[in-house]
C-alpha cells in the first residue's frame, strides 16, 4: 500500500526550506479570514478589482483569504513585504512572482476548494496542486466518461463500485494537479494521458499521447488534507522530502 502524506504540522520557528524539499501549506479559510482586513490590506489594485467580480461572496472571500495567505507565505520565503510583493501571470493565467523578486527561483501554486486551501511551494521547477472534496452526489461516471482518457476510464470500471468514486477524486487532482504544474490547464486536453488512479497504485504519470518523455519528467505525490477531500501535488523532476505545514495565521521564520 502507498501512502499519501496526511500528517500536518505547524512549523518550528526557524523553517529552513533547501532545493529539492517540498513545503506545502493548508489554509482553513474560515479560521483565515479572521486576517481578512491585514489581508485586504496587502492585495494589488488588480486582486481587490478581480475580488469585486465574483458574484457570490464566499467566493470574493475565498479568493481575498487565499491570496492574503499567499502573500503572507511568499514573503516569509523571499523576505520581502507581502504587500510589495508582485505577480505575473502566464498566457494560461498561472501567477508567478516577477523574475526580479525571485520568481525564477521560488516556485509555488496554489488550489481551494470548500474552505481550504493549499499552497505548494519548491524551488527551480515547475510545481502543481489541485484539492478536490469527495462529493458524493457528483455524477463521476458521466463525468469520467466525458474527461478521462479510455484507460483510465477501464480501470475505474474495474474497481468495486464503493471505492470509484474516490479513485474518481483521486485521478481528477493528478490530472489537474498536472496541468496546473505545466501551467496550460485546461487547454490541455484531459483525455489525452494517463494517471494511475486504483488504490494502492503509486501516484503516476503513465502516458501522454504524442510525448512519452512527460511521463518520466514528473512526479505525483497524494496528500490527504482532510477526511473528505484529496489532493495531489505534480512536481518536475524528483525531489527528496515534502513537508506538510499547517498556517497558523502568525508570521514564521524561514531561514534560507
Ligand atoms: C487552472 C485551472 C485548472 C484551475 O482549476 P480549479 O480546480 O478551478 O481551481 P484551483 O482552486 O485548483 O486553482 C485555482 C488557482 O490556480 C492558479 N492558476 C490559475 N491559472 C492557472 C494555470 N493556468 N496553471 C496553474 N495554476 C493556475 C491560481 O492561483 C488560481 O487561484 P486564484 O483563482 O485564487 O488566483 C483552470 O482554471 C484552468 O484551466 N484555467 C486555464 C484557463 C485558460 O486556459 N485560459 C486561457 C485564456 S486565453
Amino acid at each position: 500500500m502507498i501512502s499519501a502524506f496526511s500528517s500536518w504540522h505547524f512549523p518550528p520557528q526557524n523553517l529552513t526550506f533547501e532545493v529539492n524539499k517540498i513545503h506545502v501549506w493548508r489554509i482553513f479559510l474560515a479560521e483565515a479570514a479572521s486576517c481578512l482586513q491585514r489581508f485586504q490590506q496587502t492585495l494589488s489594485h488588480d486582486e481587490l478589482t478581480k475580488a469585486e467580480r465574483f458574484h457570490f461572496q464566499k467566493d470574493r472571500t475565498q479568493f481575498m483569504v487565499s491570496r492574503g495567505a499567499l502573500r503572507a507565505i511568499l514573503s516569509q520565503y523571499v523576505d520581502i513585504n507581502p504587500r510589495a510583493l508582485r505577480f505575473e501571470y502566464n498566457p494560461y493565467g498561472k501567477p508567478s512572482l516577477i523574475v526580479e523578486q525571485g520568481g525564477n527561483t521560488l516556485r509555488f501554486n496554489l488550489s481551494h476548494s470548500h474552505g481550504i486551501a493549499l499552497i505548494a511551494i519548491t524551488k527551480n521547477r515547475d510545481i502543481g496542486v489541485d484539492i478536490e472534496r469527495i462529493d458524493t452526489n457528483f455524477p463521476y461516471q458521466q463525468i469520467a466518461e466525458r474527461v478521462f482518457s479510455p484507460l483510465e476510464n477501464a480501470v475505474l470500471r474495474s474497481l468495486p463500485e464503493q471505492i470509484q468514486l474516490k479513485a474518481f477524486f483521486t485521478c481528477w487532482t493528478r490530472k489537474e494537479a498536472y496541468i496546473k504544474a505545466v501551467g496550460k490547464g485546461l487547454s490541455i486536453p484531459l483525455d489525452c494521458f494517463d494517471v494511475t488512479l486504483a488504490p494502492g497504485e503509486p501516484p503516476a504519470l503513465l502516458n501522454f499521447q504524442e510525448k512519452p518523455e512527460e511521463a518520466s519528467r514528473w512526479s505525483l505525490i497524494e496528500l490527504i488534507p482532510s477526511p473528505d477531500t484529496v489532493a495531489t501535488v505534480a512536481v518536475e523532476g524528483y525531489y527528496t522530502a515534502i513537508e506538510c505545514w499547517q498556517w497558523p495565521g502568525d508570521a514564521i521564520l524561514v531561514s534560507r
